[in-house]
């Protein structure tokens, strides 16, 4: 049987962090290591850097890093058990049983039986769509949806036929208790404590996670005819939260890679419709506002959306509304908008996908589309004007990137003929009054500038010992620690020395496991994932220089205890001078 830890380290040597987070986030080679946008908070210019060598990322933004597992756990919001297991089958590791702590193995069991409860309703669902009887209303709403035989196996739809209980029923035939079915949110208890099911009559669609197996983490289920609501999801569960999460961006994300852009459409039906007709590059909001969280995702993948509305007015209002995400989270967006009475899915079944395709290729950029809506031909009003541009000047004094600020404020000067002086002037009063984005880049800055307030020769010391672990043992032979008043580096230096006098290796992932604090995890990553602060050739040098410190560090304490001896001060003088000569032999 292997040990959990060798399990843990064959998955580290297969899945190489740098090809995992690649999947998901846009790496640029930069010097030693990687860059692109941090998919854990909004950013304009990369600070999310993942190293090969050290097998770690680290956001010089938002601070979070780790290594491939703590990368693998935030990014599908799951606990370590869960990503643990999750890499070692995608990585063929057999993973021995045991080795989390009760809690944590606690809280993956029970998010595991939440999975399970959702898996077997989809598979109930699925069965019951197959119904000879039961099944035939679902599948007579499909086919008259020209959803195909397919796209059905694919997509796992299903049916939830007519009655209370038949998914109560199947999944006590389970084991599943009915309080785990109703906390995984396909049943729902009334007044009186009874459980029923949640889904009655619908066509269903499962939502699946982004992870390698695709685990079903909600549903959607349509009416088949026009009773109200249209559409009934998941609550939400510790597994689904509904504002976050795109229908159909397990099955795309290959098709966005390739193409490199991303089609937003509003529906389930959208999606699937165009997925049928081969446009596979394609996720649905599930009804809800688009948020930064799937936007970051998406641009993790692709280079651009473009984000297909309704023709109606609820639709170019949705429309607007995305603008501000997409240009804070920076991912460039174009707008398509369908003829009038159409949504995707009847255009594309209507019109096919030549006239789909044109129609994308077409698009214009959302900023335009926005300030088009805005300033149609119909508004020469001087007041409407005015009150149009106060609406977008706070959303372009957000652009941090120069050069696309001025090509926006170019544009909405030529529509709304407003000299660009003025626009650019108003621009500036907004940045000037934006006290809450000043105060937030100023505690950015605080934060970043904590190491500044260290004392520079300790984060040297603490730079060198972790690009240079050959230089610990000199270093700490000749009592280096003594040099480090900082609390901080001190802990990281222990853990760095101890390691070596252990002749254990002195690696960014190892020093990390031995610090308890997050604080310290999270600056032991910010130096070690800074540059080093000598080259090569300096290394030998820079441990003389601090050796020499230790000596002189020495004498002067030692001097303080002489005073008043004549001998000893001799002898320390004598030292002194051992020391002022050069090192090397
Ligand atoms: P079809 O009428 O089947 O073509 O639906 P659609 O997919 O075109 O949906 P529509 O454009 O009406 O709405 C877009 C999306 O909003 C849907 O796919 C749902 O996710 C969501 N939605 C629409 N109506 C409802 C509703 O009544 N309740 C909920 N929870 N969501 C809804
Ligand atoms: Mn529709």
């Amino acid at each position: 049987m292997i040990s959990y830890q060798s399990a843990k380290e064959e998955i580290k040597q297969a899945a190489d962090i740098v090809s995992v987070v690649g999947q998901f986030v846009q790496l640029k080679k930069a010097g030693e290591n990687f860059v692109g946008l941090c998919p854990f908070h909004g950013e304009k210019a990369p600070s999310f850097t993942v190293s090969q060598d050290k097998q770690m990322f680290h956001c010089f933004g938002c601070k979070q890093g780790g290594d491939v597992f703590a990368f693998w756990m935030a990014y599908h919001s799951l606990s370590f058990p869960e990503a643990l297991k999750d890499l070692a089958e995608r990585y063929n590791v057999q993973l021995p049983e045991k080795h989390f702590t009760a809690e944590e193995k606690k809280k993956a069991d029970y998010r595991e039986t939440l999975y399970n409860v959702n898996e077997l309703a989809t598979l109930y669902f699925e069965k019951e769509l197959t119904h000879p009887v039961r099944g035939k209303p679902g599948r007579d709403y499909f086919k008259r949806r020209s959803i195909s035989h397919s796209i059905i196996e694919e997509f796992h739809l299903g049916y939830a036929p007519k009655g209370w209980d038949g998914l109560k029923q199947f999944l006590l035939s389970r084991k599943v208790s009915l309080e785990t079915a109703l906390t995984a949110g396909v049943l729902k208890r009334s007044d009186k404590g009874h459980y029923y099911d949640l889904f009655r009559e619908r066509v269903m669609f499962p939502i699946m996670d982004l992870t390698q197996k695709k685990r079903v983490i909600g549903f959607g289920g349509r009416v088949l005819d026009d009773t109200l609501p249209k559409y009934v999801n998941t609550p939400e569960t510790p597994l689904f939260h509904k504002g976050t999460c795109l229908y159909g961006f397990d099955a795309s994300r290959k098709a966005i890679r390739e193409t490199g852009r991303a089609i937003v459409v509003e529906g389930y039906m959208d999606c699937l419709a165009l997925r049928k007709h081969g446009l596979k590059e394609v996720v649905a909001t599930l009804g809800t506002a688009l948020s930064e969280t799937p936007v970051r995702k998406l641009k993790g993948i692709g280079k651009e959306a473009v984000v297909v509305f309704d023709a109606d007015e609820a639709g170019k209002s949705a429309a607007l509304r995305t603008l501000p995400i997409f240009l804070n989270e920076r991912l460039s967006a174009k707008a398509v908008v369908l003829p009038n009475g159409h949504d995707p899915d009847s255009f594309i079944n209507s019109s096919g996908r030549d006239a789909f395709s044109k129609l994308l290729n077409a698009a214009p950029s959302l900023f335009d589309f926005y300030v088009d809506q805005k300033l149609g031909s119909r508004t020469q009003d001087i007041d409407q004007k005015v009150s149009i541009l106060e609406e977008i000047l706070p959303i372009l004094a957000k652009v941090r990137n120069e050069t696309q600020r001025s090509l926006y404020i170019k544009r909405l000067s030529e529509k709304s003929e407003v000299a660009e002086s003025v626009v650019l002037s108003a621009l500036g009063g907004i940045k000037q009054s934006s006290g809450k984005g000043r105060f937030k880049n100023d505690i950015k800055q605080q934060f970043t500038s904590v190491n500044t307030n260290r004392p520079i020769g300790e984060i040297q010391l603490l730079n060198l010992v972790l690009h240079y672990p050959e230089t610990v043992a000199d270093l700490r032979g000749h009592h280096c620690r003594l040099l480090i008043s900082d609390p901080m580096i001190r802990r990281i230096v222990d853990v760095v020395f101890d390691r070596q006098s252990r002749s254990e290796a002195v690696t960014v992932e190892t020093i990390q496991e031995r610090l308890d604090r997050n604080e310290d995890r999270i600056w032991l990553r910010e130096f070690a994932f800074r540059p080093a602060f000598c080259s090569d050739r300096e290394v030998k040098q820079a441990v003389r220089d601090f050796i020499g410190k230790v000596q002189k560090k020495k004498i002067a304490e030692a001097f303080k205890k002489a005073i008043g001896d004549p001998r000893a001060i001799n002898e320390i003088l004598k030292k002194k001078i051992a020391a002022g000569r050069p090192f090397g032999n």
